[in-house]
């Protein structure tokens, strides 16, 4: 089996771990596990990070010993910048949050979102039918981008958002282009304060996003009306113990939170499950022949999805490869002792799913895109945070399920009707930033299904 494109990363460490750090963040880890095992620590400025790869180190900090490791500081930008909610909080505030947001990805209402995830997917399919006759080019993260913005509005708070959804998505971007600059540059960026331009289009997006939910909170807590979607149940939600209801400002939190995670993370998912289906006609070939058997030329629909397995499978094998969340800091609060090191309070431990996913105790061939891992008797010989693109715990991802179905069901809307196949030589690697972005444009030739 051909090895999954791109990955090669070769960055001497004598130029100094943060410099070398913040030039190559993934085959800089790659190569300092190769060099110096599970774990590994360096400074920045004040701060000791220990960097940290056995899924038993990962299960420590995630589950085992979770509230000695809590989103700290890192989380502060995040915090200051859209309030407290689910991705950011601990504690009482995030047990009650989640209580009160848990229903709403209840198993059970799967299949009322299945139905705008396949019309989504539906609608893409039919702007490519035009240019399938012609054998015509897509950049496949900016069509994912756009059809899972639309998933996550519609199903948030049932709102067809394409008048602003060149806003929202250009307020995500400039985002991203923020996160990105700053991650790369972390010393020597302005504070916001400065009025800098990159600043000002950066608190400029931050208004914009917050303005366009606020509205919408508002607007649906004047209709009393049940719409069936994520909202009216944020909005019903009551805390079992206090019989508390969440307050308009947590509602637009956790709304605009759960259009940001759920938006970003599944579509940079979808781009790279494309890119390797492109890229590996055979596993394209029994995706394809799994669709035909299971739903034939009908719509599919939330009762497929078990018998979608090989679909699941490539899925999972995509986030493996490329886990959209690359990086997970948390701090420590009490000292701890991880394979020998000595953990001391109020320093920083980072989890990197990148690396325990090519871990070569626990995966054969770890570069090469091997769906058939997630078979189910192989996963039941590796340890379970061997793999943890949606985190384990507690917090781990509340949309897991949600982002598993809405991809299986576009994958398989898309195959139905579509073969898809990458532009000849091109090479597209893993940009680490706020999520792991393909770096360039994935481009992908679009033909009809004989
Ligand atoms: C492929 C898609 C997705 C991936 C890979 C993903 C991954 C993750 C990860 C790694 C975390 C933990 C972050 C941390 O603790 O620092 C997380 C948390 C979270 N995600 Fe997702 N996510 C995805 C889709 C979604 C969707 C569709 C939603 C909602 C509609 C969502 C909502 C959340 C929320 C609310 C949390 C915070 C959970 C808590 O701490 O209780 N995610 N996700």
């Amino acid at each position: 089996m051909a090895a999954a494109p791109g990955i090669t990363h070769r960055i001497p460490l004598p130029y100094g771990p943060l410099g070398a750090f913040l030039r190559d963040p993934l085959g800089f880890q790659l190569q300092a596990r190769e060099r110096f095992g599970d774990v590994f620590r360096f400074r920045i400025g004040p701060v000791t990070v220990h960097f940290l790869y056995h899924p038993e180190h990962v299960r420590r900090v995630l589950h085992d010993q979770q509230k000695n490791y809590v989103r700290g500081w890192q989380y502060r930008l995040l915090r200051r910048l859209f309030g407290e909610n689910l991705t950011v909080s601990e504690g009482a505030y995030w047990l009650r949050q989640r209580r009160l947001a848990q229903p709403a990805f209840h198993r059970q209402r799967l299949p009322e979102y299945a139905g705008v995830m396949v019309e989504e997917a539906s609608k893409l399919a039919s702007r490519w039918r035009a240019l399938a006759p012609h054998e015509k080019e897509v950049e496949a993260r900016h069509e994912m981008s756009r059809m899972t913005l639309a998933i996550a509005s519609r199903t948030l708070f049932d709102r067809d958002v394409s008048h602003e959804a060149d806003e929202v998505g250009q307020a995500f971007s400039e985002l991203g282009r923020y996160f990105e600059q700053r991650f790369h540059h972390p010393v020597g960026s302005p504070p916001l304060w400065v009025p800098t331009s990159t600043n000002r289009r950066f608190k400029q997006a931050v208004s914009t996003l917050n303005r366009i939910v606020t509205a919408i909170v508002r607007e649906r807590l004047r209709d009393e009306t049940d719409h069936g979607d994520l909202l009216s149940m944020l909005i019903q939600a009551r805390d079992e113990e206090t019989g508390e209801k969440m307050s308009d400002d947590q509602l637009r939190s956790e709304v605009l939170t759960f259009l940001l995670a759920g938006h970003e993370t599944t579509s940079t998912a979808l781009a790279w499950t494309w890119y390797l289906l492109a890229s590996h006609p055979a596993i394209r070939q029994r995706v394809r022949e799994e669709v035909k058997t299971a739903v034939g030329d009908r719509l599919p629909t939330a009762a497929d999805a078990p018998q979608l397995q090989t679909t699941r499978a490539v899925i999972q094998e995509s986030m493996r490869l490329y886990p959209p969340i690359w990086i997970i800091p948390r701090e420590v609060v009490a000292e701890d002792e991880i394979g020998g090191f000595r953990i001391p309070p109020r320093s920083t431990v980072v989890l990197c799913p990148y690396v325990t996913h090519r871990h070569p105790g626990f995966w054969d061939s770890p570069e090469v895109f091997d769906p058939d891992r997630f078979a189910a008797e192989r996963i039941a010989d590796r340890p379970k945070e061997a793999y943890f693109p949606f985190l384990s715990g507690p917090h781990q991802c509340i949309g897991n399920e949600f982002a598993l179905l809405a991809m299986q069901l576009v994958v398989a809307r898309v195959i139905q009707e579509f073969d898809l196949t990458v532009r000849p030589g091109l090479i597209v690697k893993p940009a680490a930033s706020l999520g792991l972005w393909p770096d360039g444009p994935v481009w992908l030739t679009v033909k009809g299904q004989e």
